[in-house]
């Protein structure tokens, strides 16, 4: 938060090891989509020292689109609980905590958090108080969840954060108010969305967030059975991925995977199941090469943020 009177004091995430965002300066690019899949990815590896699987967690800082509960199939899991000293609880599906924004409104919003009594007609300052609620909605995703997971364990190893389009008050307030370990960067190939993706990466330079590396989504489709020998020829249907590959090391970047286009990746998410839970046989049933090229460059993901987190 601006305020006057000296620097502002990064603070950790309480039971949090490390924070890793996901981001770009585009919408619609995959990032909630890759925040779940990696999430999942990272889960499904354990601790290097202690053989324990990592403890993963998962905040959708998207404030006004939250994908984060359809995307972990609870949508209708309800209010979290809250703890005797009033943080919050996160919700789990599938042995991953998360928490979104998409849970703490309430279904049919008033038109001001401050009185909901009030007409729907106050909109003479709506982006000042939009502005502050944002700051405050994401001060309280980042320091009010109680990450310790209860009883023995002790918090999170890492916590995935799904960030929302654009450069505006949310990677900045995450960037100035948390020390983020890493951010995975997602694009698609198009111009348009490689410069929206230059910006958002100036941005999060300026307020010293580490770029771990790009991810080229929506990179390719291989079309499942248009082929007798079982090997398709990829189709670049938003473009070649030259632009993408210039854009990585012009910026010095490693770019950690190219993710094909997938169908099964779309379905699965709308229906709440994270893709790289699919049982291998069932994707290349349903997905065939794409699926796995798919899956295996998810993994590939998931090694490039551990090796960026813990030097590995
Ligand atoms: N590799 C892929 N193959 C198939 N569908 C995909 C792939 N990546 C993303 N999608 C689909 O594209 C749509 C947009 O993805 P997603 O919601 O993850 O984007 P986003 O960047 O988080 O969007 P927003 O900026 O609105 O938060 C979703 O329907 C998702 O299922
Ligand atoms: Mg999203």
């Amino acid at each position: 938060m601006p305020r006057r009177g000296g620097p502002i004091q990064k603070r950790p995430i309480a039971h949090v090891d490390k924070v890793v965002a996901v981001a770009s300066g585009k919408g619609g690019v995959g990032k909630s989509t890759v925040a779940l899949n990696l999430a999942f990815s990272l889960a499904l590896r354990k601790n290097e020292h202690t053989g324990v699987p990592l403890r993963v967690g998962l905040l959708d800082l998207d404030i006004f689109g939250p994908s984060i509960p359809t995307l972990m199939g609870l949508q209708n899991a309800g209010e979290p609980a809250l703890t005797d000293a009033g943080a919050i609880l996160p919700l789990t599906n599938h042995g991953l905590p998360c928490m979104s924004m998409g849970f703490l409104l309430p279904s049919s919003q008033p038109s001001s958090p401050e009185d909901p009594s009030a007409p729907g007609d106050n909109t003479d300052t709506p982006i000042v108080w939009r502005g502050l609620m944002v700051q405050k909605a994401v001060q309280q995703l980042l320091f009010d969840v109680d990450w310790s997971l209860g009883g023995a364990s002790s918090g999170l190893d890492v916590l995935v954060v799904d960030m929302p389009p654009g450069t505006g008050d949310v990677p900045l307030t995450l960037g100035q108010l948390v020390n983020v370990d890493g951010c995975v960067i997602v694009s698609t190939p198009q111009d348009v969305a490689l410069s929206d993706v230059r910006k958002g990466i100036a941005m999060l330079r300026k307020v010293n967030v580490p770029i771990t590396g790009l991810i080229l989504n929506q990179a390719y489709y291989l079309c499942p059975g248009c082929s007798s020998s079982g090997t398709s020829t990829p189709r670049y249907l938003f473009g070649k991925p030259d632009a993408f590959t210039r854009t990585a090391s012009r910026l010095s970047l490693p770019v950690l995977a190219e993710l094909p286009l997938v169908e099964g990746v779309s379905s699965s998410a709308d229906a709440g199941r994270p893709y790289v839970l699919s049982g291998g046989g069932d994707v290349a049933k349903e997905d065939g090469e794409g699926g796995m090229r798919w899956r295996e460059e998810m993994g590939r993901v998931a090694e490039g943020v551990v090796g960026a987190l813990w030097g590995r």
